[in-house]
């Protein structure tokens, strides 16, 4: 009777440990989880290291000339056929006279800060050059790479 009541007791704080073990394993595979989840949102919106600020897709998007996208402050065109980086124009959207957002025109191939958002008529080319002021200075161009058919601005 002793014995059994000793095995009992022994089994029991075995399978107490085991499961103190598997939730420890358990709440470390969870943290490490989170970590990854983590690194991976930074890796898409920018948020966490701010390294790739868009992405596009370019089997759906930018497949003609002069396609472009708006997203996320940044403004990005399809210059010429093709997947290099070259093809592409980046810039961040906002006027370097007082920071209002320009838009692309497609029928005029360039950057406008409309006094209809709050501008005060600027134009860019699409290198991103100063075209009519009062601006003094160029759209601040983003870094472009392209892999496979991903594109993603930085
Ligand atoms: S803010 Fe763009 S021209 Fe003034």
């Amino acid at each position: 009777m002793e014995r059994k009541e000793f095995l009992n007791k022994i089994s029991g704080g075995l399978a107490f440990t085991c499961v103190a073990c598997m939730m420890a394993a358990c709440s470390k595979d969870d943290n490490t989880g989170s970590g990854n989840n983590t690194g991976g949102g930074g890796n898409t919106g920018g948020g966490g290291t701010g390294s790739i600020l868009l992405t596009i897709n370019l089997t759906t998007q930018l497949l003609a000339v002069n396609d472009f996208v708006s997203d996320k402050g940044i403004i990005i065109v399809r210059k010429a056929a093709g997947n290099l980086v070259s093809s592409f124009a980046a810039f961040v959207n906002a006027c370097p006279h007082q920071g209002v957002a320009v838009t692309f025109r497609k029928p005029s191939n360039d950057f406008y800060c409309s006094p209809q958002n709050g501008g005060h008529g600027s134009t860019f080319s699409i290198t991103g050059a100063v075209t009519n002021s009062p601006a003094t200075s160029g759209l601040s161009a983003r870094t472009i790479e392209i892999s496979g058919t991903t594109l993603t601005v930085k």
